[in-house]
């Protein structure tokens, strides 16, 4: 029997040392350390000693045979997208997201559309009867996709072996332990050996496998980094539990481009795709309201529409505030400094609270105009052109700087009926022209605002 010690691990960057320490010394992350019981390993033989292993084979890169791999299409569009195309058998892919996002609902119904192929659902935190429950009520009944309900990874593995499945969900890999690791089941441990032995196993036989991971409060994946260095792909599962549509995003993909998104409803009848994610974003505009206007932001090669709000208030007590949701804090005291210097606008005694509407995100800072827009627009009390849209990221200097992308934003504001493109001017010239639509080119902060008014 091997005998236990207890060790400490870093919760980010896996680190571990024999003391608990408040700050990693690996990743520099506070209070990170978490206890952890391990077996022993017997003293290893002398060192430097050769193990028995075959020896390492080395291949000339011209003799690498690559078969054509052949994706699987999940028949969820949206979900192909953010996939790169489709399943590529042989990955691990890892699907993060909050409690209750519909992780599991997403799985579920990757399983309707992979018909015949043999799919095996592993479920730690769901009875059989839940997880039947919630096919019914999204129609999952394909025959092909066995259940099974266990958290021991050998037992895992063993059935696999025997049913030979081509896809294989492994909800959750916090729940999931194997029995020759001492610690926890969720413990950062057993989070990395069981990935590294999914993995392997995937590698081995050609399985795509799923693993489904819980995030943190601080919205990383829990566990240590090194799992999303293991795996091939990482998607993140956003949205709010109040709203309705969820996000899926790939940070990471060996097999496509990282930052696609793919953009779902959660309804009575589980996720449903969102094939025009501007309409929807747009779908509760205030019209002829103040503090309102619309950019075109990029997500990963897709351009989408959001309404940027602002409600500009004078201060009652002594410090103004300022909140921003879904953009970034201090890009936004930025470009209230801006506001105040170019424009002349005394933001100093006012609150400001900006907003994305519909509980998006955003980080590209050509939308950057847009929130001024709205600034201004609160500020004044006078609507924005509720049929025009603004694109252009605002530097320090009150300059209107040009962006990436811009024709298929242009395009994007003009499929949604925009009249009017207010845009940087070194960008105005690259841009397909199209009937119906004015592009207007702006230099400076102060003519790009005035042009949507
Ligand atoms: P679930 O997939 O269980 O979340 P996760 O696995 O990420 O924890 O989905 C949880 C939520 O989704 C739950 O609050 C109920 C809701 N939901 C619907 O609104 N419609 C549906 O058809 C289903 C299956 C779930
Ligand atoms: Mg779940």
């Amino acid at each position: 029997m091997a005998k236990t010690r207890t060790k400490y691990v870093c919760n980010e960057c896996g680190a571990s040392s024999p003391r608990w320490l408040g700050k990693c010394p690996n990743c520099g992350a506070w209070e990170s350390y978490v206890e952890e019981r391990v077996a022993s390993e017997p003293p290893a033989k002398a060192r430097g000693a050769r193990s028995s292993a075959t020896s390492a084979s080395v291949t000339p890169l011209n003799e690498v045979t690559v078969e054509e791999t052949t994706r699987i299409g999940t028949g969820i569009q949206e979900f192909d997208r953010v996939l790169g195309g489709g399943i590529i058998p042989g990955s691990i892919i890892l699907v993060g997201g909050d409690p209750g996002v519909g992780k599991s609902t997403l799985m579920a119904q990757m399983c309707t559309d992979l018909g015949r192929r043999t799919l095996l659902y592993v479920t730690g935190e769901e009875s059989l009867r839940q997880v039947k429950l919630r096919a019914e009520r999204l129609g999952v009944d394909t025959p092909s996709l066995l259940l099974l309900a266990e958290t021991n990874l050998e037992l895992i593995t063993d059935a696999i072996g025997t049913v030979r499945p081509e896809v294989v969900v492994v909800d959750s890999i916090q729940t999931i332990y194997h029995p020759r690791i001492e610690s926890a089941p969720g413990s950062v441990s057993q989070v990395r050996e069981c990935t590294a032995m999914l993995m392997r196993l995937a590698k081995d036989r050609g399985i795509a496998i799923f693993v489904v991971g819980h995030v943190t409060k601080e919205g990383a994946i829990a566990g240590p980094k090194v799992l999303e260095h293991m795996v091939d792909t990482v998607l993140q599962f956003e949205g709010e539990r109040t709203h309705l549509y969820r996000i899926l995003r790939t940070t990471k993909n060996r097999y496509g481009s990282t930052n696609e998104i793919g953009v779902f409803e959660m309804s009575e009848k589980g996720l449903e795709q969102v094939a025009n994610p501007s309409a929807l974003f747009l779908s509760e505009r205030n019209y002829g309201a103040s503090g309102s206007a619309v950019a075109a932001t990029m997500e990963g090669t897709r351009p989408i529409l959001v309404e940027a709000q602002a409600l500009v208030t004078p201060t009652s007590y002594g410090v103004p505030q300022r909140t921003a949701t879904g953009f970034d804090y201090k890009r936004l005291q930025m470009l209230l400094a801006v506001l105040e210097k170019r424009l002349g606008l005394r933001l100093g005694e006012h609150d400001v609270f900006v907003n994305i509407a519909g509980g998006v995100r955003v980080d590209d800072p050509a939308v950057d105009l847009s929130v001024a827009a709205a600034i201004v627009s609160s500020f004044r009390e006078i609507p924005t052109d509720s049929r025009a849209a603004i694109i252009g990221e605002v530097g320090l200097g009150g300059e209107i700087r040009g962006v990436a992308h811009v024709d298929s934003r242009a395009a994007e504001a003009a499929k949604l009926g925009f009249e009017t493109v207010v845009m940087p001017l070194v960008n105005l010239k690259k841009i397909a022209r199209r009937e119906g639509v004015n592009f207007l080119g702006a230099v400076e902060v102060a003519e790009g605002i005035n042009a949507v008014f």
